[in-house]
């Protein structure tokens, strides 16, 4: 495994792979590699040549009072873990070589963006969508990997491919859960073992309304409030938002018809977590 550390070496590098007629695999990443970052990466073996992974903690998504600085970082794992995955080259570029100083181009998606985490982080998706952009055209890959766990993050990265004909097939990989059904994320780390506990109530409390759906539940209200009333009985948890949103266009749903996504972003103490269900509804 290699790993690059500046843009100018990975252009001459993707030069040479394309070359060689090899197919990129792309697996964008901020670190602190989990299970979930490696799903990504077994998907990306089977079906492109070499896979890139980019480790690159982007100051530009993160808010002012949000843990950009605390972030957490351990590349001497993230290696290890990435060469035991099969990840040929790590991509680990510098902020100056990113960012250098008088930077002033943004990419922002005016779809899919308003809700959810666009309307509590304000600037953090045109901050993703930027970087993811400046990824892609340093890597230049026919396939770029994202998890389900950021269901916003991956549609609008969807959508912004799409829209800007970049030509890269951009995939969507299911959540990967702890045992007890937690959503594998680089910020669990952050938490108390009773907040840990605490957190494990988000997966039951999606699963409880996907069996009220089941069983002929349609009052989005009411849906609504037995997830809230679930994870409220946690005595660390503070919910941000609790939403039934269209899996297409994530803009709230008054009834519940076609393809339905449950999201969640709740604190745990000062660690904010976000989850997701896609429900079927017939
Ligand atoms: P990061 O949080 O490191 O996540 C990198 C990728 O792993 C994202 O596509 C994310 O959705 C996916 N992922 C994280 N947890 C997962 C889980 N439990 N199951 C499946 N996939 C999971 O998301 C980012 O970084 C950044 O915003 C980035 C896209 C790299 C742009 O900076």
């Amino acid at each position: 495994m290699k790993t690059i550390e500046n843009i100018s070496r990975m252009l001459t590098f993707v030069k040479m792979m394309r070359r060689e007629g090899k197919s990129i695999g792309l697996v964008p990443t901020m670190g602190y590699l989990h299970e979930g970052h490696l799903s990504l990466v077994k998907a990306a073996k089977k079906h492109t040549d070499v896979v890139i992974m980019s480790i690159f903690i982007n100051p530009l998504q993160f808010g002012p009072k949000e843990d950009f600085e605390k972030y957490p970082r351990d590349l001497k794992h993230d290696e290890e873990a990435a060469r035991e995955a099969g990840v040929d080259v790590i991509f680990y570029p510098s902020l100056k070589d990113m960012y250098p100083e008088g930077y002033a181009t943004y990419v922002t998606v005016e779809k899919l963006t308003g809700n959810l985490c666009g309307e509590s982080r304000p600037g953090h998706f045109r901050g993703v969508a930027t970087v993811v952009t400046k990824l892609f055209n340093i890597v230049k890959p026919e396939v770029a990997y994202f998890g389900q766990k950021d269901m916003q993050q991956a549609m609008m990265i969807k959508k912004m491919a799409s829209d800007l004909n970049m030509d890269i097939d951009v995939k969507i990989m299911p959540v990967v859960r702890e045992k007890d059904g937690l959503a594998m994320s680089s910020r669990n780390m952050y938490l108390s073992d009773a907040e840990r506990r605490d957190a494990a109530m988000i997966y039951q409390s999606l699963k409880n309304a996907e069996m009220l759906i089941k069983n002929g539940e349609r009052d989005v209200r009411k849906i609504i409030r037995a997830v809230e009333d679930m994870i409220r009985s946690r005595q660390s948890a503070r919910i941000e938002y609790v939403k039934l949103v269209d899996a297409k266009d994530l803009k709230d749903v008054k009834t519940i018809t076609g393809e339905t996504a449950l999201a969640v972003a709740v604190f745990f103490g000062k660690t904010r977590l976000i989850d997701n269900i896609t429900l079927m509804v017939k």
